[in-house]
């Protein structure tokens, strides 16, 4: 029996594990032991707990309780706290997320010990370092032994940073880089079925015969500039007369409207029958929405991804992506926060064809193939 100890702290780290700990329950429960460790990034109810309770993740064995702080002292506390449980469970591996600053904690305290670093979602790049999360996905693949890539762009983003492809040793100097697919692929394959069945979200939000756009903004960058802030809804409040609007919304996002908003706008918004406004909802209720709206205008990485798995255009608030597939295809354009560009990328869109979408995410069985690589790795030590 191999130990992995997974780290999980932000709500699409809790997301992307349900994947990962259903096969390992399903297929590998007599050879893959996990043991899930929380840092408590994210702590409300709603971007925390329902996550286990809805997608069937086994409840953490550790909550490291780190909450709310800069970078510094947040990344600091996790990666002590983390330490602490990587030596009391000495793990043959630790299984790391994304690029939130829980990944980055994992990855140093897992790397300093010896102890292997398997990365999913591994090799995407922005190419833009005044991003958090491009540090720590970068400094985490640098010290992960398995690399597990969602696409080809993410292979050729770790080879042109020196990782090799093809090697037959494996450990921390000479890592393994492997295409898998995306953990939320099968994801939303899984639970889309599941959500038609127990979500009443349309019914709760009086959506079932209106046409809506459903968006999300949480990006450090867009939440706390008021500039920014400003033009995604002042161009927000302009669609809105056209559609209605579904905004589920962040934390952060709810705190920075507060003091970032200007006061005309703000009262604009906030009464506006055409604009929803709601707490974050579960991940059912989520791709239910996804799966029934006309249009996606988000700056969220996995937003913009699961737009396309259910075919819809989606407008991204972001000068970049990671998923530059997505702008290849025409179903995904960049407008960042400029009002202009959101307006144009909307009437862009508002006719895209379903043919445009091409399968690129792998199919639907990427942690199955992940399980797999880590007892190779395992078995050849
Ligand atoms: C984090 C990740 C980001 C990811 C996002 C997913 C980093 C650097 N950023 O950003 O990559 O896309 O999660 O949602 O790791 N808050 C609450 N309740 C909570 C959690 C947060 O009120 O349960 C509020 C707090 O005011 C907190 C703020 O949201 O200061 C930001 O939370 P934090 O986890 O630091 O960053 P996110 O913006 O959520
Ligand atoms: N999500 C959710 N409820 C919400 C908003 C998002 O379940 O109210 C899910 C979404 O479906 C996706 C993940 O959270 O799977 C994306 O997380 P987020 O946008 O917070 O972070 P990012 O992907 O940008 O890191």
């Amino acid at each position: 029996m191999y130990k992995i100890l997974t780290i999980i702290g932000a709500r699409p780290q809790i997301i992307k594990a349900a994947a990962l700990s259903r096969i390992i329950h399903k297929h590998y429960s007599s050879s893959l032991q996990e043991v899930i460790v929380h840092t408590g990034q994210h702590y409300d109810e709603n971007m925390s707990q329902v996550f286990f309770d809805e997608l069937n993740i086994p409840q953490p064995d550790y909550n490291l309780n780190v909450g709310s702080a800069s970078h510094g002292k947040q990344t600091g506390l996790m990666l002590e706290r983390i330490e602490d449980v990587l030596l009391k469970e000495k793990p043959d591996a630790l299984v790391i997320y994304g690029d939130t600053n829980s990944t980055l904690a994992g990855a140093l305290a897992a790397s300093k010990l010896i102890i292997p670093v398997f990365h999913i979602e591994a090799g995407l790049r922005s190419y833009n370092k005044t991003m958090p999360e491009e540090i720590n996905r970068i400094m985490a693949d640098h010290v992960s032994t398995l690399l597990f890539c969602p696409t080809q762009q993410a292979i050729k983003n770790l080879e042109k940073e020196g990782f090799k492809l093809h090697l037959h040793r494996c450990d921390i100097n000479h890592p393994k880089v492997i295409l898998s697919g995306d953990v939320m692929y099968d994801n939303s394959l899984y639970f889309s079925k599941i959500a038609q069945k127990k979500s009443d979200i349309l019914k709760r939000l009086s959506l079932e015969n209106t046409e809506f756009v459903l968006c999300t903004i949480h990006r450090n960058n867009n939440t706390d500039d008021p500039v920014r802030l400003n033009a995604i809804f002042s161009a927000l409040l302009k669609i809105s007369k056209e559609i209605q609007i579904v905004l589920p919304i962040h934390p952060r996002t709810k705190k920075m409207l507060e003091t970032n908003l200007d006061d005309q706008l703000k009262s604009q918004i906030f009464s506006n029958k055409d604009i929803t406004i709601t707490d974050p909802v579960s991940f059912l209720e989520m791709i239910l929405l996804e799966s029934h709206c006309k249009m996606v205008i988000t700056d969220s990485g996995g937003v913009q991804k699961e737009a396309y798995f259910f075919k819809k255009p989606c407008v991204v608030l972001r000068p970049e992506t990671e998923w530059v597939e997505l702008l290849d295809t025409g179903t995904t354009l960049l407008a960042d926060a400029d009002e202009q560009k959101i307006l144009s990328a909307y009437q862009e869109l508002k006719n895209t064809s379903v043919e445009k979408f091409l399968p690129y995410y792998g199919d639907g069985n990427a942690a199955e193939k992940i399980a797999k690589e880590m007892l190779l790795f395992f078995q050849s030590k």
